[in-house]
């Protein structure tokens, strides 16, 4: 059933998760349905993941000893993040399989390596280029054109670590307020829509991607998604593939989702991919009440050497996050027919933090 390097968990078996925000915590709690434990590592006090597991440590990234003491307590290791320093999980690989493949956040950690591996698989992007100095800005915008977006090669989310540069925008002033750091500037594209595909890979290579999904952003978070998204059986169709060739080329064990923009038909009805992210993604999280398997079920059992599930939609489904000061008004949610509260018990409702979401299914007649 699976690798061999990769034996099948038995219930009762140890995940651990480094990470832990609601990712870590969904994942735990769909870990716990099928019987498995959980450990959790992060650095943070407050980790909403810890609420959900019996064993969990509170330690640094870099914590040598702490990593040691964690893996010998896991049969797997696995991630709710991307920005897993590579030396931690060097450290965590010495003693125990850590899924997906480290090398995934090599490739994902860099939206410039990203980008070229994408490209390097003949699927289409946005055009880029390359800037680490300001003495590149004129070459990158010579190639580009603008309007274009400026996007910091590493450590980016939520819009952060990103400067439009309009028509005749300053891309000088631009990547200085981005720190001078090293950046890829991005051709403006004007999608018609923003999709996401959720794909699972098994170790022994079988690839199950859920159906595609419309994502709205408001202040570049996720605000919104649907399922289906609006497009062609073509698209949709387009949209998979080049999701499960992803899954495929990394050798991927688990799940990831790959953002894209879908073009109008006008612009030649084509989608380019946006990012990837090695991991369960909130543009899957209309999973865990719109389908009979959920994005976090499918990763721990990818990651625990199981067979996929093979998802059946239960109808039309939308997911609203919550953000932010939002979530004060989740009681309005709790009594609307067909809605599902999920909140994931953080603190402070700071500005543009992820504090829940809610899942709305309408059965298809
Ligand atoms: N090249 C682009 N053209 C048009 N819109 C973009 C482009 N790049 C990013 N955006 C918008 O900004 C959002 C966030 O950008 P993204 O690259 O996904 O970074 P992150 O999600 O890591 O913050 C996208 O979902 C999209 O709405
Ligand atoms: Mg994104």
């Amino acid at each position: 059933m699976a690798d061999p390097g990769i034996p099948a968990l038995a219930p009762g078996s140890t995940i651990g998760i480094l990470g832990g925000g609601q990712l870590g915590r969904m994942l735990a709690l769909a870990a716990a349905r099928l019987g498995l434990q959980c450990a959790i590592y992060a650095p943070e006090a407050d980790s909403c993941a810890f609420d959900v597991v019996r064993h969990f440590t509170l330690a640094s990234y870099a914590d040598e000893a702490a990593l040691a003491r964690f893996a010998q307590s896991c049969d797997v290791i696995t991630y709710e993040f991307e920005n897993v320093p590579a030396a931690t999980a060097d450290v965590l690989s010495r003693y125990k399989p850590v899924l997906p493949h480290p090398r995934v956040l090599a490739l994902t950690q860099d939206r410039l390596v990203e980008k070229d591996f994408i490209a390097a698989l003949s699927i289409p992007t946005a055009p880029y280029a390359a800037i680490d100095s300001e003495s590149d800005i004129a070459a990158a915008v010579a190639k580009i054109g603008l309007p274009a977006v400026l996007k910091t090669r590493r450590l980016g989310y939520d819009g952060k670590g990103q400067r439009m540069v309009g028509k005749d925008g300053d891309p000088v002033s631009a990547f200085r307020a981005l720190n001078s750091v090293p950046c890829i500037l991005e051709g403006f594209v004007a999608f018609e829509r923003e999709v996401s595909v959720v794909a699972a890979r098994a170790a022994d290579g079988e690839v199950v991607s859920f159906d595609v999904t419309e994502n709205e952003h408001r202040d570049h978070i996720l605000k919104t998604s649907r399922v289906p998204a609006a497009v062609s059986d073509r698209v949709a169709a387009e949209a998979r593939h080049v999701a499960e060739s992803i899954a495929s080329a990394f050798g991927y064990v688990g799940v990831l989702a790959v953002e894209m923009f879908a073009l109008g038909s006008d612009t030649g009805g084509r989608v380019l991919v946006n990012e990837i992210a090695p991991r369960v993604h909130n543009s899957g999280h209309w999973t865990l009440d719109g389908a009979s398997v959920s994005q976090f079920e499918q990763h721990i059992r990818a990651v625990a050497g199981w067979p996929l599930g093979h998802p059946i939609r239960h109808g039309q489904v939308e997911m609203t996050n919550l953000i932010g000061a939002e979530v004060h008004g989740y009681a309005r949610w709790l009594t609307e027919p067909g809605t599902t509260v999920h909140l994931y018990g953080k603190g402070e409702a700071r500005p543009g933090r992820k504090m829940g979401h809610v899942t709305r299914v309408i059965p298809d007649r």
